[in-house]
């Protein structure tokens, strides 16, 4: 897909829910960083990327009372939530989306493996490599961002988050993608992404992030990427274990 529409996207999604496109820069981020040492080349790792960034783009579609509601959802309304995995996966295919790893990663990234995931139910090998890799990412991220009843983050919430993670490897989880990404927050790699966006944010009562304040940063990084620097969102900043909690 075309990088000026994948950012036209990003763009409604900004401004449709602060929270969610925080949540996609940060996955985006972790997936390039994740890919990079498992050893894949420039053009694997910016496919990959690609995906990470269109993963929750079903969310469009999901009225905005339910998104950024700041309490507990109701069954009913996790239901609807739910819908954006094929929600984001028929309207790529509208668009003209044909790459196999982008259309798999929306459609699966909720799958787990041993098939409690949704919306199709699979598990084991039927999951597609990239979504079942994709989901310890976004799984940690969504265990380590702010949230009104979590209003900061920091070492507890990773640490946390890691030995669910490692506890559900291999059952609910990819075990090599885990092992990966607790290697990379041992090394204290992922520190900057933690705290991108997340970091002593206070979250007003149902408002989510300053959205102009998304909206700018991610603007920067759609620049780096047009340029087409190596390094699409820039170096690696690794950062001393210390310095960010
Ligand atoms: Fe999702």
């Amino acid at each position: 897909m075309d990088r000026d529409i994948i950012e036209a996207l990003l763009r409604v999604v900004e401004v449709k829910d602060a929270c969610t496109a925080a949540h996609t820069w940060r996955v985006a981020l972790y997936t390039q960083l994740i890919s990079e040492s498992a050893g894949l080349d420039r053009d694997e790792v910016l496919r990959l990327m690609y995906a990470a960034v269109l993963h929750d783009i079903g969310k469009i579609d999901i009225p905005h009372r339910i998104l950024a509601k700041p309490g507990r959802l109701t069954a009913a309304e996790f239901k609807i939530i739910k819908t954006h995995t094929i929600l984001g996966y028929d309207r790529l295919r509208r668009m003209g989306e044909t790459d196999s790893v982008t259309l798999a990663l929306v459609r699966s990234h909720h799958e787990r493996l041993d098939g409690s995931g949704y919306p199709d139910g699979l598990s084991g090998a039927e999951i597609p490599t990239a979504a079942s890799c994709f989901a310890v990412i976004d799984t940690f991220d969504a265990m380590t961002s702010v949230r009104p009843y979590r209003p900061r983050v920091g070492h507890g919430a990773a640490e946390t988050a890691l030995a669910e993670l490692k506890a559900g490897a291999g059952t609910r989880y990819c075990p090599e993608a885990v092992e990966l990404l607790a290697a990379r927050y041992e090394c204290g790699e992922l520190d900057w992404i933690l705290s991108y966006f997340n970091d002593e944010q206070p979250v007003a009562s149902g408002s989510g992030y300053d959205a102009p304040l998304i909206a700018t940063a991610g603007r920067e990084l759609s620049q780096r990427w047009r340029r087409g620097e190596a390094s699409p969102f820039g170096p690696s900043r690794v950062v001393s274990r210390g310095d960010a909690d």
